[in-house]
């Protein structure tokens, strides 16, 4: 392939992967976003295997296909709920091949280059190796602790934050007699380096608490991004510039939304100690604890309250996603509809372990897009709303958010269902959620408990709701027939 075809392909993929970010901020384009992306990635990838620059293409093929095939296995048997460990597992993989790339490019030496420009490309190896490092072990351990191969809790070094100075302190000193190395020379400063950066990378993560996993996976997506725009310097290549900028300055701001979205400055978690301990057992540090009467209530009466509403506000959080209860919850919204009941969800920014976790999940069940709204368009309905269905949310529906200033998640935006008529909150018990705090939502005079798995209990309902439907259209039908059969 000619290196001017060569350019208009990379501008094509790279104006695809542009479509597909902004087909990928809404939930009606994000079919189309995807299949963008992927048209993007078909054009690079064979543009980049046609290209002069590649010729062994029996080792090229004995790479790719196993890669293939373990790809394919594994994203299709993945769990939406084990995504973020997923999706941590692979920027370890962009990690590690930007170190490799790095390496071999710094062995294969610039020989046409000159001056400055010598200069530069043996920086863009250094930061490059440098960030491609972190990426790689930080991302392992981010994988570890959302497996639950390593736990969760911070890991709290006495001066962690010296250590990591003088980590940052030696990197530098590794950089200059690095750039002022002859020839090849400075190959052992730079693997010293990517040693050290490893470290740095298992050090900074493995001191960020579990609550705070999914923000550090968006990071580290930011930071393999940079990582590949690195190695596209490197390389010479335009498209792996452009596409490491836009996964890079993504994942960055998704980042910033999510830490806003939980009340937590940036730096806070990337400096770590925050989310000890933090999962449905472990009880978060500071706060009231939570005391008094619950009312429990059950199926039959929650089917008669979504009877007799005009309208409904319904509450996912992890616990649907769990249940997986998204296509009975579906088929009740249809129902209630049906019967000329205004229902709609509402939808927290961190509901959920990843990013429109619920949105996802709601598309899958086919509920229409126009219902489902973010915390921001919904949370002044909730006075005019007669029933929340809160199912098996629970931080994202916390009012000692804004009610408690000790509440570790003080501060937190949160969905205010506890100010509509009535809340039927659906979970299993009375434990925690992600953030390990307890939730006097469960404790208001207009909250009602049912007790059990999300799925049994929607379906439950479902199933109520499918039979006096049923019931009210047979005693139609028989009203029809004594009237026509008395005429
Ligand atoms: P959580 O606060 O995690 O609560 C989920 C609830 O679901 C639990 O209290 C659990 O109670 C219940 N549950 C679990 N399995 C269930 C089942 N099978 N049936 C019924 N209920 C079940 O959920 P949330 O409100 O969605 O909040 C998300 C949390 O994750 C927030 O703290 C958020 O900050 C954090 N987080 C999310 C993200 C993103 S991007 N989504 C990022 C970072 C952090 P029982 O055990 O009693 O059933």
């Amino acid at each position: 392939m000619s290196n001017n075809l060569l350019t208009v392909a990379y501008i094509a993929a790279s104006a695809l992967f542009i479509l597909s970010l902004g087909g990928l901020s809404n939930q009606e384009s994000a079919r189309k976003g995807n299949i963008y992306g992927i048209l993007g990635m078909l054009i690079a990838f064979v543009a980049t295997a046609l290209s002069s620059n590649v010729t062994a293409y029996l080792t090229l093929g004995g790479m790719i296909l196993p890669g293939v095939i373990i790809g394919a296995i594994v994203a299709s048997r993945v769990a939406m709920t084990s995504m973020p460990e997923l999706v941590a597992i692979l920027h370890s993989f962009v990690g590690l091949a930007a170190v490799l790339v790095g390496i071999a490019n710094y062995l294969q030496g610039g020989e046409s280059l000159t001056g400055a420009e010598v200069t530069i490309h043996q920086l863009e190896i250094y930061i490059g190796v440098f960030i491609a490092a972190i990426t790689f072990t930080g991302s392992v351990i981010a994988f570890g602790k959302l497996r639950a191969i390593i736990s969760s809790k911070p890991l709290m070094l006495p001066a962690r934050h010296l250590l990591n100075l003088a980590m940052l302190g030696a990197v530098i000193g590794l950089g200059y007699q690095f750039m002022t190395a002859e020839g090849t020379a400075g190959l052992q400063p730079l693997l010293i380096m990517a040693a050290i950066a490893s470290v740095l990378g298992i050090h900074l993560v493995a001191a960020i608490g579990g609550a705070d996993m999914p923000v550090v996976i968006s990071m580290l997506n930011s930071y393999s991004g940079w990582a590949a725009a690195a190695a596209g310097f490197m390389l010479s290549n335009d498209l792996l510039i452009i596409t490491g900028a836009l996964v890079g300055s993504s994942g960055a701001i998704l980042s910033y939304i999510m830490c806003r979205a939980m009340n937590r400055s940036f730096f806070s978690v990337i400096l770590g100690g925050f989310g000890e301990g933090a999962g449905t057992t472990a009880k978060a540090k500071g706060g009231d604890q939570p005391e008094g009467q619950v009312t429990e209530t059950t199926v039959e009466d929650t089917v008669e309250l979504l009877q007799g509403a005009k309208s409904v506000m319904i509450v996912p959080g992890y616990g649907m996603a769990v249940a997986q209860a998204q296509h009975p919850v579906s088929d009740i919204t249809k129902i209630l509809r049906n019967a000329g009941i205004n229902v709609r969800f509402g939808i927290h920014p961190v509901a959920g372990r990843l990013p429109g976790h619920m949105n996802v999940l709601l598309a899958e069940a086919n509920v229409p897009y126009d219902i489902v709204l973010e915390m921001d368009e919904i949370n002044e309905d909730f006075p005019e709303t007669d029933v929340v269905l809160v199912i098996g949310a629970n931080d994202t529906v916390n009012p000692s958010a804004m009610e408690d200033p000790s509440s570790p998640i003080a501060g937190m935006p949160v969905l205010e269902v506890w100010k509509a008529g009535t809340v039927v909150v659906m979970k299993r018990g009375m434990s925690s959620g992600y953030a390990g705090v307890g939730n006097p939502l469960f404790f208001k005079e207009n909250t009602n408990m049912l007790f059990g798995d999300a799925k049994t209990n929607v379906s439950a309902i479902l199933g109520k709701l499918v039979e006096s439907s049923r019931d009210s259209a047979a005693s139609s039908s028989g009203k029809v027939l004594a009237t026509s059969s008395a005429r």
